[in-house]
């Protein structure tokens, strides 16, 4: 076969160079528009795994690679005049200058022809090519002049940097953050040569607009970065290899993901491969990785399948079937490793300590966990854990095993809660006229014996109209407060935990059918009307609610009050006000169910009017020392619907009005959603409340392990975990998973008390066996 890279760097060149030397007979040419020893950039970063496969591919190069790398296990953070250090990273570190020269080498050994200083104009340059690989790079000229087959989706992201190096030696991969008037700038510094050091600056866009970044030139620049960074740069100065670009040099990442990576011009087989086809940020610093796996994945599908002209097709559907998967994998990593840094003055770096902020940077790509962490550096999670549960209260001796962090003790109010593990509320649909039963003393028993601080009985309903479904708990009169003080004094006798009711009113989506017989279908007979923010139907041929005059809004907010009386009467420790998942008070915040064109209809303020107004009136009623949460919809997942960012803003407007917690669900509010789930899908929600609207909140959805709460609480993603289907799975989810990770110091219900011995150490004989293995 002829085959032409177009791009001389790591995936054009190490495609050429495996391609070759298996199949000497092919023809190669790798063209490149720059002289050979020209490059940009400084340093890039592999782990071991990386080489690993280098080594399978072509040992040659992966020794000479390997040869030149250099090796650090610590990360550093320099942080509001800290140092802190963790060990057990793993990484290596190499020139770009000199990985690319090993591949230069390489090629011209087995006899790949090197074209330089040749800029491709097109691939139809090249007719007598078989298969023209384009990797040329982020820009890549080929993938633009295929754009509607390759189909690039670029988004360009907000901050800016600068690639920067110097000869100041570092012996752990640090990162660097300083405050200037303006907003912060952060720095991450890597060494990968005997003599230098990458230095990268970023710096948000309007941190870099404020300081007139763009009106200074190269030279400009790195005096500024150097005036920032002088303390950690001690006197050295920093240098630049950027003579390609011109102006400031300051870029902004180019996300790029592609709909197809190959395609036929008439004449040969076209495909993307690298930057050209992907990028990943350099926050995980995995690109050249990326283009490398590319390059022995292509080469492996030509060996599998055969390597003649005819195999070029299938070769590269399986390349592109195969890479997707890994690509897709990475950029997500990536993405949230890069939007985190995106963030991380105003929500992290402003206010976090300096311990936390570390945790936090340390798993912002969210693929390194807490148990993750106990593998690399246990002495230094144990550290860390150590800090944590002493500042929720824990007197822990230095050489202590310390609690895990949802283990530790959470105050708010007058109410101390054992541990930061949640029953989260999840309806029955087994009540008569709203009764509890003995199925819910069983079942709400059952959890408050399980280990967890804090059990949520379900949605109760704050009048018979204010049902789901005719099997809904209700709290509207004496024997529903009667039975409610049975369950509370049931919960409080077995264990520590507390109990918690969650009030809420259906709206639009009551009058339905129980879970097993229709969920959102309307009952058969028996309907009772519906209200809502605005007279439009959850479902096409559902019933249309009501919409709410003032004297219904009286009316639902006495209710609640009276319900809130009656839950405090019955000792309940704590309440959350339901304003999520499309029911009544739900229906006023999102712009899908509120079209009202009163004061309680249009912008956030209007919005959320209504449950403010009702929040504001159990508050007054429910008692001082006892805390309240509201539980919102962070996000519709639906065009037109509110986001994170509307949900950081009602946060902050419950936060003013005195609730203690914001408990961050989503979606059930349209049927038109498109929610993407995933592990700790709805935690970014958490996040991003706690962290910049400030306030206290509670993480829910797809956390199914000791290890995601450990490393949400940690993190200050959240302050409780609630764990919603697994407790349904296994009751007793938190006294399992403290076992399931080696925490003994933890009672169980004193009638269990024989099993907890045999319990743990069948565990850990499993974990001992699994590790022989
Ligand atoms: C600040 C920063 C830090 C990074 N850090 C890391 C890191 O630590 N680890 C890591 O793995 N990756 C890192 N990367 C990413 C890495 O540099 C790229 O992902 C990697 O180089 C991609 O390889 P490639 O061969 O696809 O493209 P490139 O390396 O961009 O190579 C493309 C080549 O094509 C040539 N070319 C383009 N157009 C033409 C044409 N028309 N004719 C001829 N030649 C052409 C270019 O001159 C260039 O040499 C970093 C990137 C940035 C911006
Ligand atoms: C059977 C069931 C009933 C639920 N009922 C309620 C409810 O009454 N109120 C509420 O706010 N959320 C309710 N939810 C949502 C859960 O509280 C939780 O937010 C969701 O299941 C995600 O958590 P998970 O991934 O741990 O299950 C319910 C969930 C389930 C599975």
């Amino acid at each position: 076969m002829r085959i032409v890279c177009i791009g001389g760097g790591p995936a054009g060149l190490y495609f050429g160079l495996l391609m070759k030397r298996r199949h000497p007979e092919h023809s190669i040419t790798v063209v490149e528009r720059n002289k050979p020893y020209d490059t940009f950039g400084w340093g890039v970063v592999f782990s071991d795994a990386m080489m690993r496969a280098m080594r399978a591919a072509d040992p040659e190069s992966a020794k000479e690679i390997a040869d030149a790398f250099n090796h650090w296990d610590d990360i550093e953070l320099i942080f509001k005049g800290t140092r802190q250090r963790t060990t057990g990273h793993g990484f290596i570190g190499i020139g770009r200058k000199q990985l690319l020269n090993i591949l230069q080498r390489r090629c011209e050994e087995v006899g790949v022809e090197l074209a330089f200083e040749q800029d491709a104009k097109s691939d139809l340059q090249f007719p007598d090519a078989d298969l023209i690989v384009a990797a040329d790079g982020i820009n890549s000229r080929i993938r633009e002049r295929y754009a509607d087959a390759f189909r690039p989706d670029l988004v360009v992201r907000p901050n800016r940097y600068i690639w920067l190096g110097t000869r100041k030696l570092f012996d752990a991969f640090t990162f660097d953050f300083r405050r200037t008037e303006n907003g912060w700038f952060q720095a991450h510094i890597y060494k990968f040569d005997r003599d230098t050091s990458t230095f990268i600056v970023e710096t948000t866009e309007d941190t870099f607009a404020a300081h007139r970044l763009d009106q200074l030139d190269q030279e400009g620049s790195i005096a500024f970065c150097e005036g920032i960074f002088a303390e950690t740069l001690g006197g050295a100065s920093l240098m630049t290899n950027a003579r390609h670009l011109r102006g400031s040099a300051w870029l902004n990442f180019n996300r790029l993901i592609c709909g197809a990576w190959s395609h036929f011009n008439g004449r040969s087989h076209v495909v993307l491969m690298g930057d050209a086809a992907h990028t990943a940020h350099f926050a995980i610093g995995s690109g050249t990785k990326l283009a490398l796996d590319d390059a022995i994945e292509l080469a492996k599908q030509f060996d599998a399948l055969g390597h003649g002209r005819e195999h070029v097709a299938p070769a590269l559907a399986a390349y592109e079937d195969v890479r997707r998967v890994d690509v897709a994998r990475i950029q997500n990593a990536a993405r949230n490793a890069m939007e985190w840094f995106e963030v991380v003055g105003r929500r992290y770096a402003d206010t976090m300590e300096p311990e936390q902020f570390f945790y936090s940077m340390l798993t912002r790509s969210q693929r390194i966990s807490h148990e993750n962490l106990r593998l690399r550096d246990p002495h230094w999670l144990e550290g860390y854990e150590r800090w944590f549960a002493r500042r929720a209260g824990l007197t822990v001796s230095n050489d202590e095993r310390p609690l895990p962090p949802m283990l530790t003790p959470y105050r708010v109010r007058g109410l101390s809660l054992a541990n930061r593990i949640v029953v989260s509320p999840m309806a029955m649909y087994s009540a008569k006229d709203g009764l509890i039963s003995d199925f819910h003393i069983a079942h709400l028993g059952a959890r408050a014996m399980g280990g967890a601080g804090l059990v949520f009985a379900e949605m109760t309903c704050v009048s018979p109209e204010a049902r789901i479904t005719p099997g809904c708990l209700g709290l509207w009169n004496e024997s529903q407060q009667r039975e409610w003080k049975r369950l509370v004094d049931l919960i409080h006798s077995v264990g520590h935990a507390k109990a918690g009711v969650q009030l809420g009113h259906a709206g639009r989506k009551g009058s339905t059918r129980v879970a097993w017989d229709g969920i959102d279908q309307p009952l058969n007979h028996d309907n009772w009307p519906l209200l809502s923010a605005s007279a439009l139907s959850y479902l096409p041929h559902g019933q249309v609610p009501r919409a709410m005059d003032r004297a219904d809004m009286d009316k639902v907010r006495d209710d609640f009050v009276a319900a809130t009386r009656r839950a405090a009467a019955a000792g309940v420790d704590w309440l959350e006000l339901h304003c999520a998942h499309g029911y009544l008070l739900s229906s006023f915040l999102s712009p899908l169910t509120n079209v009202r064109q009163d004061e309680y209809g249009g912008g956030h303020e209007n919005r959320a009017r209504y449950p403010l107004e009702v929040f504001r009136a159990i508050r007054a009623v429910w008692p001082e020392d006892r805390p309240i949460s509201v539980r919102l919809s962070c996000n519709d997942w639906t065009a037109g619907g509110n986001t994170p960012d509307d949900a950081e803003i009602f946060a902050a407007m419950f936060k003013a009005a005195g609730a203690d917690m914001i408990d961050c669900s989503s979606g059930q509010v349209s049927k038109a959603e498109r929610p993407v789930y995933g592990r700790l899908f709805q935690t970014p929600f958490s996040d991003q409340i706690r962290n910049e609207a400030q306030i206290a909140t509670i993480a829910v959805g797809a956390i199914s392990e000791a290890d995601h709460a450990n490393s949400i609480l940690a993190a200050g993603r959240a302050d409780l975990c609630a764990i919603a289907r697994p407790h349904l799975a296994d009751p007793a989810w938190t006294l399992h998973e403290a076992a399931r990770i080696g925490i003994n110091a933890i009672s169980w219900p004193k009638q269990y008390a024989a099993a907890k011995g045999q319990y743990e150490a069948n565990l850990a004989r499993a974990a001992a066996g699994a590790e022989a293995k």
